[in-house]
């Protein structure tokens, strides 16, 4: 395979480029280096496709950019770039979510529609949910997102399937819920737990700690756009990629305190407009459809991050 990833210096985009290499694929990555969070991070985060061969990093903005090079000779694009996080999309900030989630992918889909590929998998996201009226949440469920960031990530997940209508394109929507694991972005929980508990730290629970995540973990969600690259068949619609389990952020940071061996310190802070109370996903679409099912649990996948986060204190990547 010939893959473009977009975002190939994020948290997933970097997983999935470093997992494509190491397959015998050829991956062309292009990230902007968005300073919404620390760019050495980025950096490292490629570390380990500086020296493979099969790699190749472009520095590009999808919102500017021409785009038609970055698709000659490519098979398979997994649309990984876009400005995350639910909590910030308020206000003047929007504009950027507009820009990064929305324009992007419908500048891409422009320049796929005149250099067709195989299939284009998108990173969607559990926030198209909101607040669901029942759970687990199914892929025909109305979509109502409770953030700026939801609506941002639903409307380019509906761009995508408009020009698979119109113009025939392959399309698979992956609606990730809360990804974690090493590398996690530093603006999320998990990884923003780990560090303040290992440093002793107090974490900070937005709320009164007994809001629920479907985590995934991010191995896990490499595996899913493998699956939505290789299947014969186009997915019907967007396809749930959630971890199975239900966790309070309470309950998990009993379990981050287990696995550090560490006492936890709690600051309570407001709930954040725009969280949601609950995310959960049915898989029974993911399983049929791509013969994907999430494989790691929360306390393997929390065990492997703190032994990330261990890693990098002493040094490696
Ligand atoms: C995450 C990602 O950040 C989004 O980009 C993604 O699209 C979304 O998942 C998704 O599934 O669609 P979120 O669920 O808010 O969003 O993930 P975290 O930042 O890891 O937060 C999880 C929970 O922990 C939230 O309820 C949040 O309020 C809480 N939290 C987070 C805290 O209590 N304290 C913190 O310091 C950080």
């Amino acid at each position: 395979m010939h893959a473009l990833v977009t975002g190939a210096a994020g948290f997933i985009g970097s997983h999935l480029s470093q997992r494509l290499a190491a397959e015998g694929h050829t991956v062309r990555g292009v990230d902007s280096f968005t300073d919404y969070y620390d760019v050495d991070l980025k950096h490292r985060n490629l570390a380990g496709l500086s020296d493979d061969a099969g790699f190749e990093l472009v520095v590009a903005d999808l919102t500017r950019d021409q785009l038609a090079g970055l698709l000659e000779g490519i098979d398979v694009v997994f649309h990984q770039a876009g400005q995350p996080g639910v909590r910030l999309s308020w206000a003047n900030d929007f504009s950027t979510y507009l820009d990064r989630n929305v324009l992007a992918t419908q500048r891409l889909l422009e320049a796929v529609k005149d250099h067709p590929v195989d299939r284009l998998v998108y990173a969607s996201s559990s926030s198209v949910y909101g607040n669901a009226a029942s759970y687990p949440t199914t892929e025909t469920d109305l979509p109502q997102p409770h953030s700026p960031y939801g609506v941002t990530k639903l409307a380019a997940e509906h761009l995508c399937y408009l020009y698979a209508e119109n113009w025939g394109l392959s399309v698979a929507a992956l609606r990730y819920f809360t990804v974690y694991g090493p590398r996690q972005r530093p603006d999320m929980a998990i990884g923003r737990f780990v560090d303040a508990i290992r440093a002793g730290r107090p974490v900070t629970v937005y709320g009164d700690g007994s809001q629920v995540r479907d985590f995934t973990y991010v191995g896990d969600v490499v595996d899913a756009n493998l699956a939505a690259a290789a299947t014969a068949t186009t997915p019907p619609g967007p396809v749930n990629i959630a971890g199975g389990g239900s966790s309070s952020v309470n309950d998990l940071l009993d379990l981050i305190g287990e696995s550090c061996g560490r006492p936890v310190e709690r600051i309570t802070e407001p709930a954040q407009p725009g969280d949601v109370r609950r995310t959960g996903g049915t898989t029974e679409l993911a399983r049929e459809t791509l013969g994907w099912e999430p494989a790691t649990s929360l306390v393997d996948g929390v065990a492997a991050h703190v032994e990330w986060a261990g890693a990098q204190e002493n040094g490696s990547t």
